[in-house]
């Protein structure tokens, strides 16, 4: 490999696991990366029933989707009814192959087809954050959905046919700035698994990555995020895209709504400026798809009013 491109691999390996640091942490940094980990990942907020006044994390929110309702679980340390029990490897495993630790498979319903990237030390800094949390007694709620989709043998078959777990693989072309972002996007922001139409089975459209969804979770529209010029967000800059995700205000001023905001509230406006900024660095160069969900034509008046 020629010295240059291996001095970026090198960085760019560097940057997402800064593995000489980790190796010098404290259980309290640990901790706190891990709580880092938690707030990129948007706060896991699907797991917070806010409507019922739910606690952080204990699960029971109702989640909508075109199979039926699924309920989230309850990943506070309790042994009973959460995850308190579970080991590291429990934890990677649920995260990164979609496998509880009985051995049944998960619904994609939860974004383990995200998480798979996800690289070791942050899963164990996450599971870390988690397990310093106060444990919360509260019942896992069955899910409501009609079969075959309610079968855990349905989601066995949808893995097979659907699902490779795999880390994420930084490109050695691109900077350490571009894989960062690629590998919050991809894996641990899971920007994908809501902005990303989904085929009839419910699997996340890769011709059509990020050009926008009208069902996603909890039937919300979450629009366009390519960089097309008029149906994306091509014409937002870095420090627009950057301004949103850490105020919730669009260049317009329009504040964001629904899970959006909560990803934001509950995560993404803790995220250092760095990180955000190498979400924008990537998104700038995705494919552009024409895919008209929101009226952008405020945005787009900016640069060129239409006649
Ligand atoms: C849990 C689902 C979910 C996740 C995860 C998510 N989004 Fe969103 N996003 C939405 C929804 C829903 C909206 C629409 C918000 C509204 O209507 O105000 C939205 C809106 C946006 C917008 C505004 C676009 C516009 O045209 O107004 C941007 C930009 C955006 N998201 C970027 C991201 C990025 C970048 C990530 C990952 C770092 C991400 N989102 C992760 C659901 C999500």
């Amino acid at each position: 490999m020629p010295a240059g491109r291996a001095a970026v691999v090198f960085t760019a390996a560097a940057a997402l696991l800064s593995n000489s640091a980790i190796a010098a942490e404290t259980p309290d940094e640990l901790v706190a990366r891990g709580r880092a980990v938690l707030e990129a990942a948007g706060g896991c907020t699907c797991h917070t029933d806010f409507d019922d006044d739910g606690p952080p994390l204990a699960g029971g929110r109702p989640l909508s989707t075109p199979f039926g309702v699924y309920y989230s679980t309850n990943i506070t340390p309790d042994p009973e009814t959460g995850i308190g029990r579970w080991s590291d490897a429990d934890f990677a495993r649920a995260m990164r192959e979609g496998r509880a630790p009985d051995g049944s498979a998960y619904f994609p319903v939860f974004p383990y087809t995200s998480f798979t990237g996800m690289s070791d030390e942050d899963l164990r800094a996450l599971k870390a954050y988690l397990f310093s949390l106060a444990p919360v007694r509260r019942e896992n709620r069955p899910h409501d959905v009609w079969p075959p989709f309610s079968w855990r043998l349905s989601a066995r078959i949808w893995q097979w046919l659907h699902f490779e777990p795999a880390r994420f693989s930084p490109d050695p072309s691109q900077t350490a700035a571009w894989n960062r972002g690629a590998y919050l996007v991809h894996a641990v922001a899971h920007c994908g698994e809501c902005h990303t139409p989904r085929t009839l089975t419910g699997a996340i459209d890769r011709s059509r990555w990020l050009a926008g969804a009208s069902d996603g979770p909890e039937g919300e529209l979450a629009p366009n995020i390519t960089p097309h010029e008029t149906t994306g967000i091509g014409r937002w800059t870095a420090t627009d895209l950057v301004w949103y995700l850490q105020m919730g205000f669009d260049p317009d001023g329009d504040d964001a709504q629904g899970l959006m905001r909560e990803t934001i509230e509950h995560g993404f406006q803790h995220v250092p400026r760095t990180d955000l900024e190498a979400i924008a660095t990537y998104l700038a160069t995705v494919p552009p798809i024409e895919n008209r969900l929101l009226d952008h034509a405020d945005h787009a008046d900016h640069a060129d009013p239409e006649p």
